[in-house]
């Protein structure tokens, strides 16, 4: 029986850090056992807000695959694969945009907060602007049963499938509609405690960081203001070390003594930190080894991206001959 396909991706312009982990790095590594999974380096999405920078999404491509083989994503089990070598996609997008308005984009709240971190508004790129229908051309190419992404971009699944809606309505049924599958753990504050881990913000930790970076950036972490001695009574809520250990620290009966020993009073952060510590250099030691490892032949990686993006490409233009099929416009055949 074949498998399920799933499809997802990353804009290649940074190194992934522990958001990406918990919201959907570690989601894929548990489904690649199970389902045929696509794993895509969406670098005309990078683009799109890079254009003047190309340099930095073509770094990021080794940086983010090296991250993908780093978690554990295996070439045997991921098809991990270059956006933009994939042409169908973009010739996919153009159909796609005929049946978008304008008004539409501009209501997506994943493209609005975006706009708006990258003060966009005034001067924002069209390339960028419509590039949740180019997303939506990278998923239903594959026509993917699952999506696993992170909950900011649910808006672009809803869009994805209004579009499967619309294009099935006139040119006839050819895609499905998917569904995104949302890690369960709750999403992850940066560690100055703003509600999500970003790379603009500057307040990641990598998953390519040296435990040397973990120490300093876990003991700049943000705590309880008000918990200045030890004996002080502290909050745990809004603490972003117990947010952390609530996630990262598998011994929850340990970890619920601390919180109602920091409640009362007479538990330092510095003890605290030294034990988040320890257990995210636990997560993260074996990816650095990993990654240690491939970094130490880039071409080899660019082989298996290479051998990836023929596999993927094959899917996309069966999907593509489709649709210009149900379009009407496979003139020669
Ligand atoms: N927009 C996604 C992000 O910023 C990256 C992405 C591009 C993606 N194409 C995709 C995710 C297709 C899922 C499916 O994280």
């Amino acid at each position: 029986m074949e498998k399920p396909r799933a499809l997802t991706g990353d804009r290649p312009t940074g190194k992934l850090h522990l958001g990406h982990y918990v919201g959907s790095l570690q989601n894929r590594v548990l489904l690649q056992d199970t389902h045929d999974q696509y794993v895509m380096i969406a670098d005309i999405q990078g683009l799109s807000a890079n254009a003047e920078d190309p340099q930095k999404i073509r770094d990021n491509v080794l940086e983010v695959a090296l991250d993908y083989l780093a978690v554990g994503l295996d070439p045997k089990k991921t098809t991990m694969f270059i956006q933009s070598l994939v042409p169908e996609i973009p010739e996919l997008t153009m159909y796609f945009l005929n049946l978008v308005t304008i008004a539409r984009l501009g209501q997506n709240p994943t493209v609005k907060t975006e706009m708006k971190e990258k003060g966009f508004e005034a001067s924002v790129p069209a390339g960028f602007y419509i590039h949740p229908v180019n997303q939506a051309a990278d998923i239903l190419i594959f026509k993917p049963k699952v999506v696993p992404v992170g909950e900011d971009q649910l808006p672009m699944i809803e869009q994805t499938n209004e579009i499967v809606e619309k294009f099935n309505r006139l040119y006839g049924s050819v895609f499905e509609k998917v569904s995104g599958l949302i890690s369960n753990t709750p999403r992850l504050p940066g560690i100055d405690g703003k509600a999500k881990m970003s790379k603009s913000l500057g307040n990641a930790i990598y998953l390519s960081d040296s435990k040397h970076d973990i120490e300093k950036k876990v003991m700049d972490m943000y705590t309880d203001p008000e918990h200045i001695k030890a004996t002080d009574p502290g909050h745990i809520e809004g603490n972003v070390v117990f947010a952390y250990l609530d996630i990262f620290d598998t011994r929850h009966e340990e970890v619920t003594q601390l919180k109602h020993q920091y409640a009362q009073g007479g538990l330092g952060d510095v003890m605290l930190k030294k034990r988040l510590v320890d257990v995210l250099d636990q997560l993260i030691a074996p990816m650095r080894e990993r990654r240690a490892e491939y970094e130490k032949d880039p071409k080899a990686v660019f082989a298996m991206l290479e051998e990836g993006t023929k596999q993927a490409r094959k899917i996309a233009q069966k999907t593509l001959s489709e649709v210009r099929s149900a379009i009407g416009i496979n003139y020669f055949e």
